[in-house]
């Protein structure tokens, strides 16, 4: 283990907006692999400061709120409560949920916007947008809509034609009206401010060159987008619900939510210092060098955390760490099919948690990761790793152990030395804690998928060991070589709670205090973890952790599903 290791991390996970709800695409995506990570860095007792919060500016808000009657205010500080309900109920915990329509990110981004314009990194352009009369304002190029001038199709959008898939600028479209109220539109002239990525290219190349251990999948993407050259991209909008731009003369314009929502990461990290009493506190995790920045994001983030957000960084007046990794995924589908909001085909997590415990979805979720490839989510894949992985592999040896030592030793540790131990029980303690230290080091590489193979392989190796060490045999002919394999399986068992530790924390917090341990789990709990098991030591008692799951349940959630592909015949 390098040094390195030990250096203060700083955790982010993608701003969701605060315009519905968090499901499974987004728990897959991003919120999930953090927490694994933040727990992992926990469990080892080393510093991390874990951040998010909600994104809550930006057109689709005042949509939504527009429909329901109500404030976009309203709206997004509804929406960020029963968000921050529901990544609390999966046991996302992070250590600020702040809000970006809060008075700390409002002067955050606009002390990060007035620094970069005094410092003359942004330069000012006037172009042709289209107005609604009617409605006297500006319309984001999503709300406008026409006929696509490379494939003809109608209902293009001003950003993109669905259709064909070409990439647009709304005054290419034939024939541009007003998306929802198909109302016509004109062209005025409206001047913005952009930050110019060009200059900054050469810069962010040499950045993302010199982080060759980056996952393949963003570093192409990088090389795709530098191959087309960067451009200006703009900074400001033309709308009303937004961080006003802090400069005279800008009255109805606000920062692009993609120029104030990653600001966001640093204004939340500012509340939390503001909370601790100690308001520069932000600064030592923004501002030191020797702070790793890593950004848990979907990998529809990607441009604005490899490219966007560092030039932003790099442009600061004051330095500023930037990440030092950006572990994006791929996407989770559902059932064989794509998610879609829209026809609402998804799991949400509010109704996941309505139904089933947190630890399973977390398990079956960190064992199918889109970390390299897209993640196929459906219900009987759930109820198989529940049932025969959680319960029979994990569960049973809990069990198994538990048992014997609360009916032959009194629920104590067995008596055991160094020298009563025999091949068997040097062989699995091997195999345990070479599994662990590979368990480890995918960890700290964001291979997720790969450290759950070592985990699930130590409690396979446990099980069997049991088995071909037989205390259930030398009980009856030799008590005390009985009680030296129990406690050699107790020692499996702390390792394989430690390997589990991250992924499933409620189930291995209340095994952690069955097996007796005295140090908090996710606050260093991994060191004592790893000591000799002491003879005598009293045992708790435990439950069963990981029941299965009842047939009609999880039936019950793929009608659910197959109702909303296939309205009204069901
Ligand atoms: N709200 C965006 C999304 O859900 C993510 C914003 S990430 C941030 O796609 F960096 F901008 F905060
Ligand atoms: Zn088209």
């Amino acid at each position: 283990m390098s040094e390195t290791d030990f250096r203060r991390t700083l955790v982010t996970a993608a701003l969701p907006y605060a315009n519905g709800q968090i499901h499974l695409g987004h728990l897959a995506g991003a919120y999930l692999p953090a927490d694994f990570y933040v727990r992992y860095l926990r469990l080892r007792g080393w510093p991390v400061l874990f951040i998010c919060g909600t994104d809550e500016y930006g057109v689709p808000i005042t949509l939504t709120a527009e429909k329901l009657g109500i404030s976009p205010k309203e709206l997004v500080d509804r929406n960020h409560q029963s968000i921050e309900d529901s990544f609390a109920g999966l046991g996302i915990e992070f250590d600020n949920f702040s809000q970006t329509s809060r008075e700390v990110h409002r002067e955050t981004a606009a002390a990060f916007f007035r620094d970069l314009h005094a410092h003359d990194r942004l330069v000012q352009k006037t172009t042709q947008q289209f107005y609604s009369p009617s409605q006297q304002r500006f319309l984001a190029d999503r709300y406008i809509e026409g006929t696509c001038p490379k494939c003809q199709s109608e209902g293009a959008r001003g950003d993109q034609c669905e259709n064909c898939g070409s990439s647009l600028d709304p005054t290419e479209l034939i024939d541009p009206h007003d998306a929802l109220k198909g109302e016509p539109l004109e062209l005025r002239e409206t001047t913005h401010w952009y930050i110019p990525l060009g200059e900054w290219q050469e810069r962010l190349e040499a950045f993302i060159a010199s982080h060759p251990e980056w996952k393949e999948n963003v570093k192409q993407y990088c090389r795709s987008w530098f191959n087309d050259g960067l451009g200006d991209r703009a900074v400001t909008r033309d709308i009303a619900w937004g961080v006003p731009v802090p400069l005279d003369d800008h009255e109805g314009k606000v920062l692009y939510v993609w120029f104030d929502a990653p600001v966001g990461y640093i204004s939340a990290t500012r509340e939390w210092a503001i909370d601790q009493e100690d308001p520069e506190a932000w600064r030592v995790w923004w501002q030191d060098e020797t702070t790793r920045l890593i950004h848990f994001i979907g990998k529809d983030n990607v441009v604005f955390h490899t490219l966007m957000f560092p030039a932003m960084l790099m442009a600061h007046s004051e330095p500023f760490v930037l990440p030092d990794n950006v572990p994006a995924n791929e996407f989770l589908n559902l059932e064989g099919q794509k998610l879609s909001t829209s026809r609402g085909f998804a799991v949400w997590l509010p109704d996941y948690l309505e139904r089933f415990e947190p630890d399973p979805l977390r398990y079956v979720i960190a064992r199918g990761l889109p970390e390299t490839r897209d993640m196929n989510f459906t219900w009987e894949g759930f109820q198989a790793r529940n049932d025969n992985e959680l319960g029979n592999n994990f569960g049973n040896l809990i069990n198994r152990v538990f048992t014997f030592v609360h009916k032959y030793f009194d629920g104590l540790v067995p008596e055991w030395t160094e020298d009563q131990l025999e091949d068997i029980d040097h062989a699995v303690l091997a195999e345990v804690a070479e599994l662990r230290e590979r368990w480890a080091s995918h960890m700290d590489r964001f291979e997720v998928k790969a450290a759950m193979e070592c985990a699930f392989a130590a409690g396979q190796a446990g099980n069997r060991y049991f088995d071909e060490s037989a205390p259930f045999r030398t009980r009856k002919t030799d008590m005390v070589r009985c009680g030296v394999s129990l406690a050699v399986a107790l020692q499996v068992l702390r390792q394989v709670c430690l390997m589990l530790a991250p992924i499933c924390p409620f189930g291995m917090t209340r095994l952690w205090s069955w097996l007796g341990m005295e140090t908090p789990l996710f606050f260093g709990g991994w060191e004592e973890g790893l000591r000799d098991i002491e003879a005598g030591r009293p045992l708790g008692q435990p439950e069963i952790l990981y029941p299965r799951l009842e047939p009609e349940l999880i039936e019950a959630e793929v009608a659910r599903l197959r109702e909303l592909l296939e309205p009204g015949d069901g």
